[in-house]
C-alpha cells in the first residue's frame, strides 16, 4: 500500500511517499481503507521526535511507527477475530497510529461510525481535536451553562472544536486568536474575539469561570490573572514548552493546584469509543461542525504538516485518499 513515511525525525523534509506492507491486523483491530485522515499537532510532535520526550514512547533514534497521521475516517475493510462492533462496509472515524495511508490497523475501542451527516474529510478531522475540546471543558473544567468561557487558540484544530462544544454546553464564549481569523472564530458562534496582538487578555481587567488554555504559551501567573477566584484552569498545549519535557506549564499547574483556590489542570486526551458517540450527538444536533480548511492528497501531506507549523490554517487541514 502507499504511505506517508519517515526514517529520521525532523521537519516535514523527512516525510516520503512510499510502498510499504498492510498493517498487521490483532484480535482486536480493525483494518480501515483510509478515506481521510486529520493532520492535528500530534502529528507534527511524532514527526520532529519534539519535545524529546517523545521518543521515550516513539523510539529514540528513529520513529519505531514510520507511518504519520493519527486520526481517520473510512471504510472497514476486514475485522479482528475478537472484533464485535464493526464489520466490513462501515464507514468510521477514529484515532489511531499511521493513517496517512492507504490502510491503518485500529483499536475497536477508538473508532465509532462516521457521522451520517459529515463527509469524509469532515470526520477525520474530528478525533483527536473535538475528543480534546470535548474532555477539557467537560472532564478537566466540568462547564456549567451560563459560565464565562476563554479559549485561547481558538482559531486552530482543538480551539475550533472547543469554541462549538462549549456554546453547546451553554458557556458564554471568549475566543482568542490571530487578526485574520476572527471573522472565522466568530463564525464558530463565540461571542466575543479578541486579536492576541491587539490585547493582552491576561492583563487582569477581565476574569473567567473556566480559561482554555491551547495555544501561545503564556506563563501561568498571566493565565491566573485572566481566571475568576474559583476559576478553572485547563492547559491543554501550546508549543514552546520547551524542546526537552514541553510540559512545564502543565506540571506547573497541577503542582500550584492543591495550594491555590482556583483550579488549575492540565489534559492528556484519549479517544475513546463514548466520546466519538458524544460528539457525533452534538454534530447531529447541529451544534457542531469540524472546520476544515484546506485538503491535500496523500502525496502532498508535508505539505499539510507546513501549513500547519506555518499557522496559515484555520480549524484544520485534512489528507484525502
Ligand atoms: N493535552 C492534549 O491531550 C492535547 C491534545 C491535542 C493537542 N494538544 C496540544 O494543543 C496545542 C494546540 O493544538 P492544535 O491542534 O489546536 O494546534 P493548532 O491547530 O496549530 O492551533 C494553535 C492555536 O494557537 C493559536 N495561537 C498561536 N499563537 C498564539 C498566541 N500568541 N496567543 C494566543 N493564541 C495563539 C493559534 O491562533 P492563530 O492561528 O490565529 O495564530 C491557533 O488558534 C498543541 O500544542 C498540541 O500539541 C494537546
Amino acid at each position: 500500500m502507499k504511505a506517508i513515511v519517515q526514517d529520521r525525525y525532523g521537519s516535514a523534509d523527512v516525510l516520503e511517499l512510499r510502498e510499504v506492507a498492510e498493517p498487521t491486523v490483532g484480535p482486536r483491530d480493525v483494518l480501515v481503507r483510509v478515506r481521510a485522515a486529520g493532520v492535528d499537532r500530534g502529528a507534527w510532535h511524532l514527526m520532529a521526535g519534539e519535545p524529546y520526550a517523545v521518543r521515550l514512547g516513539t523510539g529514540l533514534r528513529a520513529p519505531r511507527q514510520p507511518i504519520r497521521g493519527g486520526e481517520l475516517a473510512g471504510v472497514v475493510q476486514r475485522v479482528g477475530a475478537e472484533v464485535t462492533g464493526f464489520v466490513p462496509g462501515d464507514e468510521v472515524f477514529g484515532s489511531g497510529s499511521g493513517t496517512f495511508a492507504e490502510y491503518a490497523a485500529v483499536r475497536e475501542d477508538r473508532l465509532a461510525p462516521k457521522p451520517a451527516g459529515l463527509t469524509f474529510p469532515e470526520a477525520a478531522a474530528v478525533p483527536v481535536s473535538g475528543v480534546t475540546a470535548l474532555q477539557a471543558l467537560r472532564d478537566q473544567a466540568r462547564l456549567q451553562p451560563g459560565q464565562r468561557v476563554l479559549v485561547i487558540g481558538a482559531s486552530g484544530g482543538v480551539g475550533s472544536f472547543a469554541v462549538q462544544v462549549a456554546k453547546a454546553f451553554g458557556g458564554h464564549v471568549t475566543g482568542v486568536c490571530s487578526a485574520g481569523k476572527v471573522d472565522a472564530v466568530r463564525a464558530l458562534g463565540a461571542d466575543e474575539v479578541i486579536d492576541y496582538a491587539q490585547r493582552d487578555v491576561t492583563d487582569g481587567t477581565q476574569h473567567f469561570d473556566v480559561v482554555l488554555d491551547i495555544g501561545g504559551g503564556r506563563p501561568l501567573r498571566g493565565l491566573r490573572r485572566a481566571l475568576a477566584p474559583r476559576g478553572t484552569l485547563v492547559v491543554v498545549g501550546g508549543e514552546g514548552g520547551g524542546r526537552w519535557l514541553g510540559m512545564s506549564r502543565q506540571l506547573g499547574a497541577v503542582l500550584l493546584s492543591p495550594f491555590v483556590r482556583q483550579r488549575l489542570r492540565m489534559l492528556v486526551s484519549v479517544v475513546r469509543t463514548p466520546d466519538l458517540v458524544a460528539l457525533t450527538e452534538l454534530i447531529d444536533r447541529g451544534t457542531v461542525r469540524p472546520l476544515v480548511d484546506r485538503t491535500f492528497p496523500l502525496a502532498a501531506a508535508p505539505d499539510a504538516v507546513r501549513a500547519l507549523v506555518a499557522g496559515t490554517v484555520t480549524g484544520k487541514v485534512v489528507v484525502t485518499l
